[in-house]
């Protein structure tokens, strides 16, 4: 059948109608085609969930359009039957369909009640990083240096043998490289086993006074429950007319106070740097026994942190600072080893494991 004659069996399905119910008269007075368009107009309309339901029971519920017109159908004479039939079922299905895409798309775009944000709802806590361990101490003790009007600055990893032992008086051949397990890239270039060249780039490039830290990593072919090959360090440095052991003593000791708490004891215990002359170790009260002696502090009662001297006379002559005029003191620590007394951890390479049930301890 032609959509034109098929029209015309509508129109005449309609006609007959209302003549065959004069109480339907307002509902088959139009075409299948007019039902159909009339819908999709509403639908277009209709702005939530509710308003297309409303839509569906008007016109495919019991007593919907749709289904009365269907209803009716069998008071048209029998030859009529089928193709107007066919029509309405065509129209109804395609009906259902508009409506029920409607809603799916409704509520995929969350404009269901259900689905819906509810603004008075309590916000999820979003999960915040935190800085490594390592980072929070060296800056905590950045800022106490800075405090003392000390700057800080950074020097190279890959370090030429010259800075990291040659300037420093640790010539070729001398023993104090066996204290330094060191990894060489070729035979001029390592890895830096300390921060301490950058004691020399610094007088290298400033004329004194210098009152400098420089905290960076360092590495050593070693480890075990307190060696990793990477670690942290600072080394500290002043430079001035009429510098003396007092002052490093002063210095230090405002530091350990104030990194650990203020009243714990601390001792200068001589020792050997080839870049310092007198040298000394820096041993505080073991903070697990307060001195009885336990295994952390290897019955000792002590606990080294740091190492530090008065600046070797060779290092100003291989800058090029008067020996007679200027006088200095330097110290390095390992970051990780005072991190450890600090917060009373057993084993190093917990620090580099990456265990955020470590990490978020701190
Ligand atoms: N560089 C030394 C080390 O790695 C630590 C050190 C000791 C640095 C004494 C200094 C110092 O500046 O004066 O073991």
């Amino acid at each position: 059948m032609d959509r034109t004659y098929s029209k015309f069996v509508i129109f005449r399905i309609s006609l007959l109608l209302i003549k065959a119910s004069e109480k339907k008269l307002s509902v088959v007075e139009k075409t299948i085609d007019q039902i159909e368009a009339e819908a999709a107009g509403e639908l277009k309309k209709a702005l939530d969930k509710d308003a297309v339901e409303a839509l569906s029971i008007k016109y495919l519920g019991r007593k919907g359009i749709i289904t009365r017109f269907l209803r009716n159908i069998s008071k048209l004479p029998g030859h009529l039957r089928p193709e107007a039939g066919k029509q309405a079922n065509a129209v109804k299905k395609s009906l259902a369909a508009a409506f029920n895409e409607t809603i799916c798309c409704m509520n995929s775009n969350l404009t269901d009640e259900s689905d819906s944000i509810d603004v008075s709802m309590p916000g999820r806590p979003v999960k915040r990083g935190g800085l490594h361990p390592v980072t929070q101490i060296i800056r905590t003790i950045s800022d106490i240096f800075a405090r003392l009007g000390f700057k800080i600055v950074e020097g190279p990893e890959i370090e030429t043998d010259y800075y990291n032992f040659e300037a420093l008086n640790i010539p070729k051949d001398h023993p104090a490289r066996d204290m330094q397990d060191t990894f060489y890239i070729s035979d001029n270039l390592v890895l830096r086993t300390h921060t301490s060249p950058v004691q020399v780039r610094v007088m290298e490039k400033t004329p004194p006074p210098v009152r400098i830290i420089a905290p960076g990593k360092v590495y050593r072919c070693d480890s075990d429950l307190t060696h990793t090959p990477m670690f942290h360090q600072i080394e500290g440095l002043v430079v001035d007319k009429n510098v003396t052991f007092g002052d490093l003593k002063g210095v230090i000791n405002t530091f350990i106070h104030q990194i650990f708490d203020p009243g714990i004891g601390l001792r200068f215990r001589p020792s050997f740097f080839p870049f310092t002359e007198p040298s000394a170790e820096v041993d505080i009260l073991c903070v697990i026994c307060r001195g009885k002696g336990c295994r952390v502090c290897s019955q000792t009662g002590w606990l080294e942190v740091l190492g530090c001297g008065m600046v070797h006379p060779a290092l100003f002559e291989n800058v090029g600072y008067s020996t007679s005029n200027y006088s200095g003191f330097a110290f390095g620590m390992g970051i990780e080893r005072l991190a450890m007394l600090k917060y009373g951890v057993d084993d190093l390479r917990k620090y580099f494991e990456n265990d955020l049930r470590f990490l978020r301890q701190f």
